[in-house]
């Protein structure tokens, strides 16, 4: 194994025991906090729910090592989350502040770790700093949000906005108060006010919440949208371009990427690493693997979006795979994404752009991509049992740019891959005894955690095996990866190497059965399966050729 780089950790016995680049090693899982497990039947899962579930994640049921949270601060919930009113507070409607601390040690007492979503590009409305924001052009708070005067006015005499800028949630990114009679910016909704980062208050405010949740225990953070914390400071319009939205129909210039950026950021990254085995993943707000690499340092991965947009194509993944190997070089970490709670569910997307019906034999297949190249793999809730989009009618939609979708805003629905995660098959899905905050899919069909549990070709027990191989072997975790040409356009393969250890993995995307090349894996061994989306996986059966079945994944390695 890689020598860990690791200050001692003073969290739990159990965490010193599994001591190791954790952050990298390890497969991270992420809760949507309201639809995990809901133990007080208001309908709305909780953290007690996440301590009554730990078991279910921790090194004896999955087996993954950290737990990422989608925001759990008070919130008004008109971005279902990310407007926080309150950075500092763990949300009445998820528990109190013992029940966090309490997740934190249960958590640590399993060996498993946990990750915060930091919303630090903008506040929540009613959140007091913009409440007293708004109120005046003086007083302490009074530049601590983006506020710039009107460029005029228009036909009608109403204030025109400073600049061409639009909101990624639809309209423009500015708000008018009449109060101040200045706009305000926000990237997002109106009810969301971007904070003005180049304030040395706000930084302060800022660290020091942070730093709080530091000293609470937590192991690390995701930062929401990280790389738009800082805008221009002069707000010039942006450039315009050929586009189907107001959104795309700008180059992004201006109200992102900042040169300045990379300071702050060396600021707030020496603040967590002050804490020993720490880590951070930034959000990147748009951007291709070169913009992810360049933003990466030890300790601090990044988001980028290539795998989570591609369909599914043997020719496709491998391309970006072997982007990414370019990109990020041997020394900077890649991490591995296919579905997060703003995207469709990987099943039901990957097997909608190739037209499978197999929903299942995909999520496998797919899983095997997620755990099998190199990176931090990050699995979205209830992926492990092959959860599906649920079609939310109208009159249920809760995510506010869908409810203003329409021909000049196309949007999708992101409610659909946030619905309750199915434990059973019984009404409520045993996630719930009440009535769920959005509706649930259909879990009779034996999509479930109990049903799958009890059968070894379920899309859960191949996360099972795949998570327990990777964790049994250093070389599919941190190992190396070159891609491999097996002769057949539907199948990509790669070989994983550390040191001397060495691992082949491949996978068929088409559903039927594939014939493919294997490199020869030295004199007098050959390639032995040992793991992969089926109990019992296919292995060559003459040295170098091996069939695989639609839809297989399969781990090898030389015996
Ligand atoms: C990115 C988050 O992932 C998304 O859910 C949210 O709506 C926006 N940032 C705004 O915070
Ligand atoms: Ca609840």
């Amino acid at each position: 194994m890689i020598e860990s780089n690791a200050v001692e950790p003073r969290t739990s016995p159990t965490i010193e025991r599994r001591r190791g680049e954790w952050w990298r090693d390890g497969v991270i899982y992420q809760i949507y906090p309201r639809s995990f497990a809901d133990t007080n039947g208001d309908g709305v899962g909780d953290l007690p729910g996440i301590i009554a579930r730990l078991d279910y994640l921790g090194p004896a049921g999955l087996g993954v090592d950290a737990i990422w949270l989608s925001p759990i601060y008070p919130s008004p919930g008109l971005d279902v989350g990310y407007d926080v009113s309150d950075h500092e507070r763990v949300d009445p409607l998820f528990g109190t502040e013992e029940d966090f601390d309490r997740l934190v040690s249960e958590a640590h007492q399993r060996g498993l770790r946990i990750v915060l979503d930091l919303v630090m590009n903008h506040t929540s409305d009613r959140h007091r700093w913009f409440e007293a924001s708004r109120s005046s052009r003086d007083g302490p708070y009074a530049d601590w949000y983006l506020w710039r005067d009107p460029s005029g006015v228009d036909r009608q005499g109403r204030p025109r906005p400073p600049n061409n800028w639009v909101s990624f949630f639809g309209g423009p990114a500015w708000a008018w108060e009449p109060r101040r009679e200045q706009f305000y910016l926000h990237t997002f909704l109106a009810e969301q006010p971007d904070l003005n980062w180049r304030n040395p208050g706000v930084e302060a405010a800022q660290f020091g919440m942070v730093r709080g949740w530091l000293e609470r225990g937590v192991d690390g953070f995701r930062l929401d949208v990280f790389n738009v914390f800082l805008k221009h400071p002069d707000m010039p319009s942006n450039p315009r371009r050929v586009g189907q939205t107001a959104w795309t129909r700008q180059v992004h210039r201006h109200d992102r990427d900042q040169p300045d950026f990379a300071d702050l950021l060396t600021r707030f990254r020496a603040l967590v690493d002050s804490y020993p085995d720490r880590f951070t993943v930034g959000e990147l707000f748009d951007g291709g693997p070169d913009r992810a690499a360049a933003l990466t340092t030890d300790r601090h991965l990044v988001f980028d979006w290539e795998l989570i947009g591609a369909p599914w194509s043997a020719r496709a993944f491998e391309a970006i795979v072997e982007r990414r190997e370019r990109t990020f070089g041997p020394d900077r970490w890649p991490t591995l994404v296919l579905s997060n709670h703003d995207q469709p569910r990987q099943a039901s997307r990957l097997a909608a752009s190739a037209g499978i019906d197999d929903v299942d034999g995909v999520a496998k297949a797919a899983a095997t991509l997620l755990l099998g190249l190199r990176g931090t793999p990050f699995l979205y809730y209830g992926e492990e049992i092959g959860m599906i989009d649920v079609a939310i009618p109208a009159d249920e939609i809760v995510d506010p740019p869908a409810r203003r979708a329409g021909p000049d805003f196309p949007w999708w629905n992101r409610d659909q891959c946030r619905t309750p995660m199915a434990w059973t098959g019984e009404p409520g899905a045993g996630f719930t005894t009440g009535r769920p905050w959005i509706r649930i899919g259909d879990v009779r069909a034996g999509r479930n955690v109990a049903d799958e549990s009890a059968d070894p070709g379920s899309v859960l027990a191949a996360y099972r095996r795949l998570l327990a191989a990777r964790r049994a072997r250093p070389v599919l975790r941190v190992g190396t990866l070159e891609t491999v040409d097996a002769g057949d356009s539907d199948v990509v393969a790669w070989i994983r190497r550390l040191g001397n250890d060495l691992a082949l993995v491949a996978v068929n995307f088409a559903t039927d059965d594939r014939r493919v090349t294997l490199p020869s894996p030295g004199a007098d061994r050959q390639w032995r399966p040992f793991a992969g989306t089926d109990p019992s996986p296919s292995g060559p059966t003459d040295g170098t050729h091996l069939t695989l079945r639609g839809l297989e994944g399969v781990l090898l390695e030389p015996s």
